[in-house]
């Protein structure tokens, strides 16, 4: 029973420090410039664009695809530039973590 706690505790940690290295490279690669988590500043909120995007099993190519090139026009006049300077793999990582925002 008490190792069966500590493995509980230590999913626990694992999960929740996985959500706070997403944060960090957001952060890091200036994703939180313009965005945030549950609202909009220049860009939309991440929980908006998981909602939007919830059931589109295709959405995850088009984002990596839009946050690398930039663009406009899905959320309004105001453009993203583009993050060419954000590595292919990070920028993965990235949408991922904002398509899972509730
Ligand atoms: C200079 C401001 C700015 C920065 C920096 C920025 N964004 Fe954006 N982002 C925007 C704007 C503005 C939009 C809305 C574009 C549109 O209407 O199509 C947007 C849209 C998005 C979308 C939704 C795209 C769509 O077509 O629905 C995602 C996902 C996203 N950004 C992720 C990121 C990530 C990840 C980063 C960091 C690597 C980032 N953004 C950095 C301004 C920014």
């Amino acid at each position: 029973m008490k190792s069966l706690n500590w493995v509980l505790l230590g999913l626990v940690l694992c999960t929740s420090s996985a959500a706070f290295a997403n944060v960090e490279l957001a952060k890091a690669k200036n994703c939180l410039a313009c965005h945030s988590v549950d609202k909009k500043i220049v860009g939309p909120a991440f929980k908006d664009v998981a909602k939007k995007y919830a059931g589109d099993a295709s959405a995850e190519a088009k984002l990596i695809a839009k946050v690398i090139k930039g663009g406009s026009g899905n959320w309004g006049a105001a453009a993203m530039p583009p993050n060419s300077q954000v590595s292919e793999a990070d920028v993965k990582v990235l949408v991922k973590w904002v398509l899972s925002q509730k």
